[in-house]
């Protein structure tokens, strides 16, 4: 592949988070110790997770190696998103940051979603992909990025990243928060449990039950 070497791949992702967690404003609340190894044993719900005790933690708790390999990519979309967050990363709790992989096949897309907790910045590591975000003055604002580059995708708003090239692409997403949070906008829209009623769809996509009901059933991974 014809990015550089792993080396400086990796130290642009370490520049990428620490970008992210210095330059803008924390959207995870602030620290008030210098750890809090998340405890997903313990039934007390708080935001976040509760501390495992001090004397338990190990540097296990603050490593993961499930983002350092290409993520299978023959999914319905031809992407793959492999998530290195609090759910992976205990020691992520109460941090404010976290990573993900993106693996594209070609003609692969990562649909239009948004994250409700982060703003999103993403490197790639190898490959060319169409991207972009949707203003909520309903402007889209596209670009074309290939290795190396950087492209920022702001909290809130919806996006999506698409390889139009021959070749598979990836990307590493470092995120302002330990759990960002996806809603990927066709499935949480068609095949949310119960289901969003036939009626707000057609009136809201001014389309028939027809066309509704055929959505549905080609999201919903059952009816397949
Ligand atoms: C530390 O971990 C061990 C094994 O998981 C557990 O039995 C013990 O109660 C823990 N100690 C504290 C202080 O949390
Ligand atoms: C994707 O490929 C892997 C490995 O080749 C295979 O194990 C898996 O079942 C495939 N998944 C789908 C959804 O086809």
């Amino acid at each position: 592949m014809k990015a550089a070497g792993v080396g400086d791949v990796w130290v642009m992702v370490v520049v990428l988070a620490a970008a992210v967690f210095t330059a803008t404003l924390a959207n995870d609340p602030d620290l008030l110790q210098d750890v809090c190894v998340a405890d997903k044993s313990s039934g007390i719900k708080v935001n976040g997770f509760v501390c495992k005790d001090i004397a338990n933690i190990s540097a296990d708790d603050f490593f993961f190696a499930g983002i350092g390999k290409p993520g299978l990519t023959n999914t319905t979309t031809g992407a793959l998103v492999t998530v290195a967050n609090v759910e992976k990363i205990p020691g992520l709790n109460t941090l404010g940051v976290s990573l993900a992989r993106i693996d594209f096949a070609p003609d692969g897309l990562n649909p239009p979603h948004t994250h409700p907790r982060a703003t999103e910045i993403i490197f790639v590591l190898y490959g060319e992909l169409d991207v972009g975000f949707i203003t909520t003055a309903n402007v889209l604002v596209p670009k074309h990025i290939k290795a190396g580059e950087t492209f920022v995708f702001p909290r809130g708003l919806v996006h999506f990243q698409k390889n139009n090239g021959d070749k598979a692409a990836a990307v590493i997403s470092a995120f302002n928060s330990q759990l960002p949070g996806t809603q990927s906008i066709a499935l949480t829209l068609f095949t949310s449990s119960p289901p969003v009623p036939d009626n707000v769809l057609t009136k809201a996509f001014q389309v028939g039950t027809k066309e509704v009901e055929k959505i549905k059933s080609r999201l919903s991974p059952k009816k397949k």
